[in-house]
C-alpha cells in the first residue's frame, strides 16, 4: 500500500501536469503521475492534436516519459488527477500500457470533489494480455 505522503507527492505532480495539459478541443485536463519501485515520480499530461485520433492521454504520456527517463519502469502506483467534480478512471488503452510496467499497481483517481477511486490495475484489467503471453 502506498503511504499518505506518497499520495500527496503524486497528487502534487499530477496537478502540476494537468496545468500543462494541451487540450484545446476537449477542454478536459488530465494529469497523471506514476511512482516507481525505487521511489521516483514521473508525471504527464494529455496532449491533443488537430487530427483528434493522435491525442495521447496523460497516463500514457507519464509512462512513456518514465521509460524515456531511464528509471527502471516498475510502477507501484499511478495517480490520475482531473480538475472536475468526479474522479476519472484510466481509459482502456492506458490500462493496457500501465499493465506492461505495473500489472498490479495501485490506481488512485482524484479530483476537486470529495470522491476518489482507489483500486488496483488487475481489478481494472482482469485477465490482461501482457509480456508473459509472449515469453
Ligand atoms: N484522457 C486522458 O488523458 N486520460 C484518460 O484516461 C481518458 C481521456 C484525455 C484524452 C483527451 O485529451 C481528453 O481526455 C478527452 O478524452
Amino acid at each position: 500500500m502506498i503511504s499518505d505522503d506518497e499520495i500527496d507527492r503524486l497528487l502534487a505532480a499530477a496537478k502540476e501536469a494537468a496545468a500543462r495539459a494541451y487540450c484545446p478541443y476537449s477542454k478536459f485536463r488530465v494529469g497523471a503521475a506514476v511512482l516507481t519501485e525505487s521511489g521516483a515520480i514521473v508525471a504527464g499530461c494529455n496532449v491533443e492534436n488537430a487530427s483528434y485520433g493522435l491525442t495521447i492521454c496523460a497516463e500514457r504520456n507519464a509512462v512513456f516519459r518514465l521509460v524515456g527517463s531511464g528509471e527502471r519502469p516498475e510502477i507501484r502506483a499511478v495517480l490520475i488527477y482531473t480538475p472536475t467534480t468526479t474522479p476519472t478512471a484510466p481509459c482502456g488503452a492506458c490500462r493496457q500500457v500501465l499493465n506492461e510496467f505495473g500489472p498490479s499497481c495501485e490506481v488512485v483517481c482524484r479530483c476537486d470533489g470529495p470522491d476518489e477511486i482507489r483500486t488496483t490495475l488487475d481489478k481494472l484489467l482482469p485477465s490482461a494480455f501482457g509480456p508473459r503471453n509472449l515469453s
